[in-house]
């Protein structure tokens, strides 16, 4: 066996991709939460890929600013400032890779299926005995309208690549198309670069060119590999098709991980997403950014989490909505709930219907389960928050706190205007509006006293009825 030489890989990223229609640039447009163009980025490096080179040139600013964020010094860029073709792309960034020896990967930031695998199929094909310089992936379609076709000569062996634009009418049949992705020795490249010609139909320097060129050095070899995993994008209903593969294979990998996905059609998981096992993702949950979900949790139907932590055994019932906040160990939260960032919910607490939290703490134990709005808030241990209760945190100008310590109880319809602290054990009657802090094991009431007018009821309806009579008589009855 002999040791795989160097890989680097080149990223083609410079078109416009006009029928997007779109400000961004193409191989930005997110697929499960990650730019495109990244994916490709993490398939060469799963590949083993030591230097990336994206090329870049619409929307270059952008494209590397994004490309930066994620992955740092691991990509380097090639500017593309004219898109004379794929041959001429390639030869940016080879100036780029000047030194480099080894094997060269060439694949397109528009295909953000391709995996790994694909490239290790390309490397192995090219080092096996008797092959030449160059490996192509390609496909089978029915209609490859639009593609190059493989052209390949009686004995069968790859000699060109023809695009469909070239193409006779006879080419026009090969139904054996080029998927966009080589592995090609280095050396060779940079030989076979400086002699390609634009005399084309698009006048542009084709890198498929590189392809006829190896038949001096041994022909290029053709990979075949499922079309699912290189179809590109080039519009909108292509990106929504890619994104649902996506979507398919992520629900996938979780399932072999040991998380069920009870319908993985509907299962929203962003690429960054973490899960654990035996946790349960019932159908139509989105999960965003760096959201994980610890063992054994049950994220009910409709949740969408965004950069939310929930711990191993917590229950998201139905429709819960989640922004960076924290789920503790054994929380039951929802349904129709609301937390807003920098909530953090303890173990064993219950948050729920249509109770809104933000930046609020809630101690193990303590629940809130109707009706409440709770922000700039910190809850102790064993809280209990009654329906309809309110924090009114904000002045129209600063936001203050509120402070339940453990064991307090707030009774229903009580507002606690801020800033203001109940006191361990306190209680504070229903109906309340608390504007002074509440000592420990103290009741704060501050409501009107009821009195009650006996017999009163039936001489009000009896004047009420008699009002509306007058009304409805006839005026000249
Ligand atoms: C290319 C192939 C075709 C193949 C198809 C697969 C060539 C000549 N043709 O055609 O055989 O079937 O891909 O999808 O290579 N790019 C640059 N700079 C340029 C031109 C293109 O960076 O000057 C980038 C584009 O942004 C894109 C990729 O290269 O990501 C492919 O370019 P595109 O123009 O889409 O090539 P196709 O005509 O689709
Ligand atoms: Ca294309």
């Amino acid at each position: 066996m002999t040791t795989a030489p160097p890989l680097a890989a080149i990223l083609l990223a410079a078109g416009q991709g006009t029928r997007m229609k779109s400000a961004l640039p193409k191989v930005l447009h997110p697929v499960c939460g990650l730019p495109m163009v990244s994916w490709t980025v993490q398939a060469a490096q799963a590949a083993g890929a030591s230097r990336i080179v994206v090329v870049v040139g619409h929307g270059r600013a952008q494209v590397e600013a994004a490309l930066r964020a994620r992955f740092g010094d691991a990509v380097e860029f090639a500017v593309q400032s004219e898109q004379r073709g794929t041959g001429h792309a390639v030869a940016c960034a080879m100036e780029t890779l000047a030194d480099f020896e080894g094997e060269v990967a060439i694949l397109c930031g528009d295909s953000p299926l391709l995996e790994a695998g694909a490239l290790e199929a390309l490397r192995a094909a090219r080092r096996a005995p008797g092959a030449g310089p160059v490996a192509v992936l390609t496909g089978e379609l029915d209609d490859p309208t639009g593609y190059g076709r493989i052209l390949r000569d009686a004995g069968g062996r790859v000699i060109g690549i023809r695009e469909h634009k070239d193409a006779t009418a006879e080419e026009r049949t090969i139904r054996e198309w080029n998927a966009g992705v080589y592995v090609v020795d280095a050396a060779f490249l940079r030989r076979a670069l400086p002699n390609l010609s634009p005399r084309n139909a698009q006048r542009e320097l084709y890198l498929t060119d590189i392809v006829e060129a190896a038949r001096d050095e041994g022909f290029a070899v053709a990979v075949r590999w499922s079309a699912e995993s290189v179809i590109g994008v080039n519009d909108r209903a292509q990106l929504a098709e890619v994104e649902a593969v996506m979507r398919r294979r992520i629900a996938r990998r979780l399932g072999e991980s040991g998380v069920t996905v009870r319908d993985p059609a509907t299962a929203y998981v962003e690429a960054d997403v973490t899960v654990e096992p035996d946790a349960v993702l019932e159908p139509n949950v989105t999960l965003r950014g760096r959201t994980h979900i610890g063992a054994g949790a049950r994220i009910d139907v409709g949740c969408v989490l965004d950069d939310v932590r929930v711990a191993q055994g917590a229950l998201l019932k139905p429709y819960t909505v989640a922004h960076r906040s924290r789920i503790g160990e054994g929380a039951q939260v929802g349904p129709f709930s609301h937390l807003r960032p920098d909530t953090d919910l303890g173990p064993e607490t219950h948050v729920g219907n249509f109770v809104e939290l933000k930046k609020t703490s809630m101690g193990r134990g303590s629940k809130a389960n109707h009706l409440a709005y709770l922000g700039d808030g910190i809850v102790g241990e064993k809280v209990n928050v009654g329906a309809g209760t309110i924090f009114c945190n904000y002045d129209g100008f600063q936001k203050h706190t509120t402070v339940l310590e453990d064991g307090s109880f707030i009774g229903s319809d009580s507002q606690l205007v801020a800033p203001v602290r109940i006191g361990k054990g306190a209680y504070v009657a229903t109906g309340t509006t608390v504007t002074r802090d509440v000592p420990d094991d103290a009741l704060a009431v501050g409501r009107v006293k009821q009195s009650n007018k006996e017999g009163y009821a039936s001489r009000l309806r009896a004047k009420l009825k008699a009002t509306v009579d007058a009304a409805d008589k006839p005026r000249d009855a």
